[in-house]
């Protein structure tokens, strides 16, 4: 069986079950990697000041990782520059936030480069490749120069922009030429998917082969829905640990006689934490005789705490806590409790359980594993209301959940009151479809459908690289060429599942 090389910038396989996440990539990963054999590469999460390509190697919790440090200027450019000032608030459709600079555009090319040239080496001729999201995109034409022809895919984690947003950033035609030179591009949604296509037919004059893939630049790749889902056997056994117990007894004993909100967020202006907290203060002032019913924990953890608008949100959210606690509190109690740390997850888990409601109101999120996790962790007899943001790619699979529109304070106002007033028997009725859902769509689908597509992509028996090397020894652009159509055996096909969330 083929090796499975997965490459993300964040490699965070956790140490012990219940280790706190970094971000839903990190979980799923790490639960995907653990059935096949093969190893996780990217960055260790360090910064040197010397130039160094020491690999190192750690198997943790079943899985081989290899890791690079990146130098401080790499890490200035490409992670804090790029990847986090560029990349990621134009696909989050904030192009107010967004830094044109063009020393971060070559910091991120010159990375992607030195994680080609690291990872090249490391290489089986059978291993199928699979890259993660907005750090590496242009990772697999690095490869195709390096004349690395196995089946390489890349996933996207985070939503795509429609045409006009991406056409704001200079060297928008290089990045999604640069997606090309995969087999399969994966996406969360049908959203995202639409908005690529429509960039390639729109704006690279692309169209579709006979197959069903899309055609440009002189390739062709094939792009499809893979909605991310949990590793659910591993979640509810983390939610049966005595930490999840000993978490959920601490919040019951807290909330005697009050419903308990949870909100669980990096703190990220994509995660809607103002709008909510707006929202939140809204459903206070119009809802006197529930103030004391209730209590809103936020948990929000520091992320990117090195880029400018991270540091400016956390001083707005520190002010609006502030500000609506001084307006709502009693002597005896405060409407929100905000807390700036991580947990790990076997305690989230307990804390979910014991809570009402779940909002999750992103303004924009690829998919948000945080609606899932707290569907899972639900008690069936009891369970609670999630509310979640018609914008959270989440939103696609779950119209169950009280769906609301986070940029209306109105809305998230009425969606806590229909939350909190819904009756038991309507509770278990959306939370049994949900956990449904919740169920089949499940990270090993994900994985197996990604992988499996993966290896349908290309002929069993196109011996790319040696095809390549007896042609035209060292020549990347011949490799380019063999990625052809007439290489490729492919079904198209679409992941299926309800195709909106309920109005
Ligand atoms: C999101 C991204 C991931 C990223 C995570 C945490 O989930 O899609 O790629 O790893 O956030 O962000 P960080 O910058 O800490 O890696």
């Amino acid at each position: 069986m083929s090796r499975l090389v997965v490459v993300s910038n964040r490699v965070n396989a956790p140490e012990r079950p219940g280790d706190a996440p970094a971000g839903g990539l990190a979980v799923a990963l790490s639960a995907a990697l653990r059935e096949y054999s093969g190893f996780w590469f990217g960055w260790s999460g360090e910064t040197t000041d010397q130039p160094s390509d020491k690999i190192q190697i750690r198997r943790v919790n079943d899985v081989t990782v290899m890791t690079v440090d990146l130098e401080d200027a790499d890490y200035q450019e490409y992670y804090n520059g790029y990847a986090n000032a560029t990349l990621w608030p134009l696909f989050h459709d904030r192009i107010d936030l967004t830094a044109y600079d063009r020393s971060f555009s070559e910091g991120y090319e010159r990375v992607n480069r030195r994680f080609a040239e690291i990872l090249a080496p490391l290489l089986q001729p059978d291993d199928l490749i699979w890259v993660h999201d907005y750090h590496l995109i242009p990772l697999g034409r690095e490869l195709r120069r390096l004349g690395v022809g196995n089946p390489i895919g890349f996933f996207l984690h985070i939503p795509w922009p429609a045409p006009q947003i991406l056409t704001t950033l200079p060297g928008h035609r290089q990045l999604v030429e640069s997606l090309f030179a995969y087999d399969l591009v994966g996406f969360q949604t049908d959203e995202w998917l639409w908005a690529f296509e429509s960039y390639v037919l729109g704006e690279a004059a692309g169209g579709w082969e006979s197959d069903g893939r899309l055609r440009a630049f002189g390739r062709s790749l094939t792009a499809r829905v893979f909605p991310i889902g949990l590793d659910v056997e591993d979640f509810q056994t983390l939610a049966a640990s005595p930490m999840a117990r000993r978490a959920y007894d601490r919040m019951a004993a807290h909330t005697v006689f009050r419903n308990l909100i949870v909100g669980v967020d990096r703190l990220d202006y994509s995660k809607g934490l103002e709008e909510r907290l707006l929202g939140f203060e809204r459903f206070l002032r119009d809802n006197p005789d529930l103030r004391r019913e209730i209590l809103y924990l936020q948990v929000a953890p520091t992320s990117r705490g090195e880029v400018e608008a991270y540091q400016d949100l956390r001083m707005r959210i520190d002010a609006l806590c502030g500000r609506i606690n001084g307006l709502y509190a009693e002597v005896d109690s405060a409407p929100i409790r905000y807390v700036n740390r991580g947990y790990r997850r076997d305690e989230l888990a307990g804390i979910y359980r014991a809570a009402r409601v779940g909002l999750v109101t992103p303004l924009r999120d690829g998919m948000n594993l945080v609606a899932k996790e707290y569907v899972a962790a639900q008690d069936p007899e009891n369970p609670g209301v999630l509310v979640l943001s018609r914008f959270a790619g989440a939103a696609r699979q779950m119209p169950d959940a009280v769906i609301i529109n986070p940029y209306s304070r109105e809305e998230v106002s009425e969606g806590l009151k229909i939350a909190l007033s819904m009756p038991l028997v309507e509770r278990i009725r959306r939370w049994r479809r949900l956990m449904d859902g919740v169920e089949t769509s499940n990270v090993k689908v994900w994985r197996d459908s990604f992988v499996e597509a993966l290896r349908a992509s290309r002929e069993p028996d196109l011996p790319f690289g040696d095809r390549l090397r007896e042609r035209d020894p060292g020549s990347a652009t011949a490799a380019f060429a063999d990625v052809s159509p007439g290489g490729v055996r492919q079904a198209q096909f679409r992941a299926e599942w309800p195709t909106g969330p309920a109005a």
